[in-house]
């Protein structure tokens, strides 16, 4: 039996105290993370160099003791690996140069891709080597819809109008960006695995934006896609899907991706997902970013109510989107003892 617990509870098993990891549990709350990065250069640079990398992935581990580590990289390097012009501006966020018709896809070829990518997968496999044996690797991607938002809006989008536009107008051309990045994407995390990688997790970041029937053509077509693809190879591979915002077709996307489990947003009810999905697959979450950021009794109360409601079934607890920047790490520290039962409240 494996002593790794996130493995277990992705074969299924109910633990006493779920295994916990945090979305973005690398990054800017923590004082070692801000260092490094100051050093690295750009945001792009850290995620290329495999030493700083793995040193960032680390960084949450050593202080909190979390079950899995989550590669430090990014959904954005696959556009790049593709040809896309990527680049960070400070406190804006990701800029890439919009690709927005069939015309555009011309600039962009898979045959390069992992090949630039080498050196996420040189971390993957230094992290894998460093890791002590009960702590999960994890690897990521973008899904396909989500990523596509990206390179279609340059950048971050409200009313993601630009995408909206092609995929409604011009459903086939946007379909052979879809069908380019499912390819791009499976590839991208069978290198993972092959480096290294114990669990994959395809971030779906913006699901919850498009209405019924483009639902079922940009997102759960393209992540079955994904999944099978990746199943081909990697048979046994545990594959967490979180569609942000999905609401009302949460139980569809679990029942028809393929997905080993789900990872459950801010927004799902605790109690509806202990019912609905919870026997159909293992799920993940789903703690309100601002209640961590919060702490005190609002956090504890919300963590209790969670742990309730999905702690008697396979369970793994995260929050419900990434953490926020101003986190305080006690605050994290004060969370994975409540959920290893360290502490009563
Ligand atoms: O979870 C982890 O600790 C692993 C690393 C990770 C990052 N991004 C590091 C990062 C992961 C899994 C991601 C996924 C990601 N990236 C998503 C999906 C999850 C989500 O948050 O919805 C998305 C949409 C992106 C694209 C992206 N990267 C945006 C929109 C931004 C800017 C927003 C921000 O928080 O600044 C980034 C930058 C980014 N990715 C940072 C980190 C630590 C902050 C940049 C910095 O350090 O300067």
């Amino acid at each position: 039996m494996s002593d790794k617990k996130l493995l277990r509870v992705l074969a299924g098993e109910t633990m006493p105290h779920p295994p916990i990891w945090l979305m973005r549990q690398a990054g800017r709350y923590l004082p070692e993370y801000r260092k490094v990065r100051a050093e690295a250069g750009s945001f792009l640079d850290l995620c290329y160099n495999p030493k700083l990398a793995v040193e960032v992935t680390l960084q949450p581990i050593r202080r909190f003791g979390f079950d899995a580590a989550i590669l430090f990289s990014d959904i954005l390097v696959v556009p790049h690996g593709l040809g896309q012009d990527v680049w960070f501006v400070e406190n804006e966020g990701p800029k890439l140069a919009p690709i927005r018709d069939v015309a555009g896809l011309k600039a962009l070829g898979l045959s390069g891709m992992t090949a630039r990518l080498v050196p996420v997968y040189q971390a993957v496999s230094d992290l894998a080597a460093a890791l002590p044996r009960e702590v999960t690797l994890i690897g990521f991607s973008g899904a396909p819809w989500t990523v596509a938002t990206y390179m279609v809006e340059g950048g971050s989008s409200r009313d993601f109008a630009q995408i909206k536009g092609w995929g409604f107008a011009d459903p086939a051309g946007f379909g052979s960006l879809t069908d380019l990045l499912t390819e791009a994407i499976a590839q991208h995390l069978c290198a993972q695995i092959e480096a290294g990688a114990q669990v994959v997790q395809l971030f779906d970041s913006w699901a919850g934006v498009l209405p019924d029937t483009a639902f079922r053509r940009w997102i759960i077509e393209p992540t079955r896609k994904v999944v099978a693809l990746v199943r081909k190879r990697y048979p046994d591979i545990p594959i967490i899907g979180f569609p942000r915002g999905a609401g009302l077709y949460y139980p569809e996307y679990a029942a028809e991706t393929g997905v080993t489990a789900v990872s459950l947003d801010t927004t799902v009810p605790t109690g509806w997902a202990a019912g609905s999905l919870q026997g159909m697959l293992p799920v993940q979450g789903n703690l309100d970013p601002m209640l961590l950021l919060q702490g005190g009794q609002a956090m504890v109360d919300g963590v209790a109510h969670i742990l309730k409601d999905l702690g008697s079934g396979p369970f793994v607890f995260n929050l419900g989107h990434g953490i926020i920047k101003e986190t305080p790490p006690e605050h994290v520290e004060h969370l994975v003892r409540m959920v290893r039962g360290d502490i009563e409240e």
